[in-house]
């Protein structure tokens, strides 16, 4: 190395970096803080300021996404920043060539400050992370976890109904295969008096991992097939598609029928209550729903934004 490179000022030190790829990393005073500085963001939107004037963001996509791909990307922007990206990765990256993930992901940090990735694969996000020289995001790793979903799935919650604590959340849907309920049951546990109700078909049920895990915490959890006999009771419905990308085969989707919210199934949850979605919805959430003050999914999304500038500023240095 050149005393030039050794000694100048402008090559920055990189220290060993935080990575964001389960919720287990976040603990309740992280998770507080980013959801406080998430509230902040919408200042930046409005006032223009750059604090991550300089700083880049590669996102690599290697499974389909619309929010979480080009939510990240406008945060980037928004802060700032500016943005590298690999759509369809699986095609459009040379993994067609070959090459490893680890490899790829050694690359892009010497090109980037921050590493957004999606990958079909359980655990892509933790081999990335082993090697990066970057901070890594993970953005979705197949049935694994969506730790940012679970971010903005909190900070819904909480401008929607103003608490955290004391709450009866319901999931439904394709708890198996799904990672956003997995991600957002966990981070939920770090909360108070927070009670789970798992509604889904016996073949999709949640993962006994994440049972045993919510059990260890001492979250009060039920599990049902009958969404209308619970929906009275709940705080929060949180519906989810089936994820038929996981299925082991097409014919597997055959007599899955998740159960639909439509105008009906709303009139059991009470006036208070919520209904989420992470989407994209394929039919499980009636369009008729959308005009009801309750249906909070396209303003969960929204938030999506402001929760990933959030992230973006902690992970790749704020100033
Ligand atoms: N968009 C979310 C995810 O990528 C939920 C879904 O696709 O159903 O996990
Ligand atoms: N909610 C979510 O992750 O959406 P995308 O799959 O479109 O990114």
């Amino acid at each position: 190395m050149s005393d030039l490179l050794a000694v100048s000022p402008a090559v920055p030190v990189r220290l060993p970096s935080p990575h964001l790829v389960d919720a287990a990393v976040l603990d309740r005073s992280l998770v507080e803080a980013l959801l406080q500085s998430a509230a902040r963001m919408q200042s930046i939107v409005d006032g223009g300021t750059t604090p991550l004037r300089g700083r880049i963001l590669a996102s690599l996509f290697f499974e389909a996404s619309t929010r979480t791909r080009l939510s990240f990307e406008s945060a980037m922007l928004r802060l700032g920043g500016q943005v590298i990206s690999v759509q369809d990765a699986l095609t459009s990256s040379s993994a067609t060539k070959g090459e490893s993930l680890e490899d790829t992901i050694r690359v892009v940090a010497g090109y980037a400050d921050v590493i957004v990735l999606r990958h079909p694969e359980i655990g892509a996000a933790d081999r990335a992370a082993r090697v990066s020289s970057c901070p890594v995001i993970n953005a979705g790793d197949g049935a694994g976890h969506h730790p940012t979903q679970a971010l903005l799935d909190l900070f819904t919650i909480r401008a929607e109904l103003g608490r955290l604590h004391s709450l009866r959340v319901g999931m439904s849907g394709d708890l198996k295969h799904g990672r956003t309920v997995r991600s957002l049951a966990l981070m939920l546990s770090l909360f108070s008096d927070v009670e789970l109700v798992f509604v889904s078909a016996p073949s999709l049920r949640m993962d006994a991992a994440i049972l045993a895990e919510l059990q260890r915490r001492r979250v009060p959890v039920t599990e049902t097939i009958d969404l209308r006999s619970v929906a009275p009771t709940l705080d929060v419905l949180y519906q989810t598609r089936l994820q038929k990308e996981r299925l082991p085969s097409p014919d597997a989707a055959h007599g899955l029928d998740l159960p639909i919210v439509n105008a009906a199934l709303m009139r059991l949850l009470p006036p208070h209550a919520i209904l989420m979605h992470p989407l994209p919805r394929v039919g499980e959430i009636a369009p008729e729903v959308d005009a009801d003050a309750r249906a909070a999914y396209f303003r969960q999304a929204r938030n999506g934004l402001l929760v990933r500038m959030a992230v973006l500023h902690w992970l790749a240095g704020g100033r």
